[in-house]
């Protein structure tokens, strides 16, 4: 058996732009998706998360709404493209926690892609199967989601942030201070509205880029959106500052000014739970929270709706952050939440 590892994702800044072609600061997490696999005739795989066994043959497939679709996905997209790899067997496990907001869904695609890649010699290359990942999600999960999570699920490095361009997909890593922690902090709260919400908001933008004539929300500015109808406008207007925080957060770790960065994760947060409205009282919560904790800055990571904050703290504050937090949110909302210390990471490997 040979073994594919596949980490998770937290998006820094930049969220909800790469569906409209602008920039995004993700970084690949160390808590993994794992793969052992092997060449076989069938699909024929046990997932020891949902400790299910499922085999199926390789073919055209129908969506089944288990966990078995990112698998069957990524040979959709595959013979698509008129590649014809063989089945697959193996196991999934790992320690990367299902459906909270950390890119599940790519890690497993990510790892399946590479798998294949590598069993059956497609000689795809990383952003050619990032592509294929993508894929995947949007035609045959049915999710319209951009390339951040594939991407970071592929691109990551270790001791890294990633900004990407997700229009020229050109990308810069830039090194993640030593002594900062970034925290997840899982609402325990499902993303039941973030399919329709997510794909309403896609809609919004991008019928605003063909209103503005524009390719990419970078081109816009603020003062184009006057033509816009009200509500458009108001979601543009945070695209567009979004576009601009991750530019700056960029050049604040960068510099090193790590207290700035925190504070556009703040700002960052407060625009897109006002403005852009996928936010909930859980995650607000989190971070109005952990400002008073003295966090560097907290925000919603993904797609909102539930799922999970980021805290950015000093290494040294970061325990009493977090259990602080943690006491705190069960009291005021009477739900188990959950927690993980996450560094940068290195991307999906074959090891
Ligand atoms: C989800 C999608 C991404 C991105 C984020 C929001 O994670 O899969 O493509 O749009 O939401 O930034």
């Amino acid at each position: 058996m040979r073994k594919v590892i596949s980490p998770g994702r937290v998006n820094l800044i930049g969220e909800h732009t790469d569906y409209s072609y602008g920039y995004v600061m993700p970084m690949a997490i160390d808590l993994h998706t794992i793969f052992l696999y092997a060449a076989h005739e069938t699909i024929s795989v046990y997932s020891s998360f949902f400790n299910e066994f499922i085999e199926v043959g390789v073919g055209p497939a129908r969506k089944t709404h288990k966990w078995i679709d990112y698998i069957l996905g990524i040979y959709y997209v595959l013979f698509n493209m008129n590649l014809k790899p063989g089945g697959i067997k193996g196991e999934l496990q790992g320690n990367l926690p299902i459906g909270v907001g950390l890119s599940s869904s790519a890690s497993l695609e990510m790892a399946v892609v590479m798998a294949l890649n590598e069993s059956y010699a497609l000689g795809l290359n990383r952003l050619e199967m990032t592509m294929v990942g993508k894929k995947a999600e949007n035609d045959f999960i049915g999710i319209p989601s951009g390339i951040l999570d594939q991407f970071a699920v592929s691109f990551g490095k270790e001791n890294h942030a990633i900004f990407l361009d997700t229009e020229s997909l050109q990308h810069e890593y830039i090194p993640f201070p030593s002594d900062v922690q970034v925290i997840v902090f899982n609402t325990g709260i499902k993303r039941e509205l973030a399919s329709t919400e997510y794909a309403n908001r896609k809609k919004i933008v991008e019928n605003s880029l063909e209103i503005l004539k524009k390719k990419s929300s970078k081109y816009v500015e603020e003062k184009d959106l006057r033509i816009l109808p009200k509500l458009y406008a108001k979601r543009m207007g945070y695209v567009v500052r979004e576009n601009m925080r991750v530019v700056m957060a960029r050049d604040f770790l960068k510099s090193g000014r790590i207290e700035e960065f925190g504070r556009l994760l703040m700002e960052s947060h407060n625009d897109i739970a006002n403005n852009y409205e996928v936010s909930s009282p859980e995650l607000d919560f989190i971070v109005s929270e952990s400002l008073k904790q003295k966090a560097l800055g907290a925000r919603l990571t993904g797609a909102g709706f539930g799922g999970s904050a980021i805290i950015l703290s000093y290494k040294e504050r970061s325990s009493i952050i977090a259990e602080s937090l943690y006491k705190e949110y069960r009291r005021h909302f009477n739900l188990e939440a959950s927690y993980y210390f996450v560094h940068p990471s290195e991307g999906v490997t074959i090891v």
